[in-house]
């Protein structure tokens, strides 16, 4: 399998209808979690397992990732789950558009980019429009929670995230670089760089209670 993909390829750059949240899942009035870039699933399949009243939703560029997390996925009969195809960048703003607002609780980006280069600025994931589609969807107190083992993407997310005016930033507290995030439960590559002993950043996000304006 290909280590990365090129989103700003033609390939990639070509929107995608994905599927309602009614579609989704037979308890759609369930809160929603969406993991943003969730690779091999496995944070969102331990909290799908523990959180039953909660629908979670991955989203990831590389095809064959997506397939088999829906593999294991069903083997463990988890209906409050699901992984799709796409690149965020240019399919998730119309799935949001249709959800119920509010409905969107939780969005993770953990250690989001292969491309912390700036010459790869571009490639990078969360952009401003990306928060925008998110503030649209999410009432106050929704959050957004992320982290990456590099200060420079981290504190490009982080500005990105505090130039919109639709979140502010949660006082994390005593958590530390070896603490686990807040969710209790650790992505892949949280679980890489704790046993590199890389340093781990990590921001939560708030929503306020300011109207999306278009
Ligand atoms: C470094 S991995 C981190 C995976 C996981 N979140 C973790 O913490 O272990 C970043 C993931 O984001 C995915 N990704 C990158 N750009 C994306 C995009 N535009 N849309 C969807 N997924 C993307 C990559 O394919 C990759 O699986």
């Amino acid at each position: 399998m290909r280590q990365h993909v090129n989103p700003l390829s033609q390939f990639f750059q070509l929107p995608l209808s994905l599927p309602s949240n009614n579609v989704l899942f037979k308890k759609s009035h369930h809160p929603i979690h969406l993991d943003i870039g969730s690779a091999k699933g496995e944070f969102l399949i331990e909290l799908a397992i523990k959180y039953p009243d909660w629908n979670f939703v991955g989203l990831e560029i590389r095809k064959p990732l997506v397939s088999q997390c829906e593999k294991k996925r069903k083997k463990l009969e988890l209906n409050n789950l699901k992984f799709l195809f796409c690149n965020v960048n240019i399919s998730l703003d119309e799935w949001l558009s249709n959800l119920n607002y509010g409905q969107l609780k939780r969005v993770s980006i953990q250690f989001p980019d292969p491309w912390f280069k700036r010459k790869h600025f571009k490639r990078r994931v969360l952009k401003t429009n990306l928060i925008n589609s998110i503030a649209k969807s999410m009432s106050k107190d929704g959050e957004i929670f992320i982290q990456s083992d590099i200060f420079k993407l981290i504190e490009y997310m982080t500005n990105t995230i505090d130039k919109s005016r639709y979140f502010y930033r949660k006082d994390l507290g005593e958590m530390r670089i070896t603490d686990n995030n807040p969710y209790n439960v650790q992505t892949e590559r949280e679980l890489y760089s704790l046993k590199k002993n890389l340093k781990i950043h990590r921001a939560m996000y708030i929503r306020n209670s300011l109207l999306y304006v278009n």
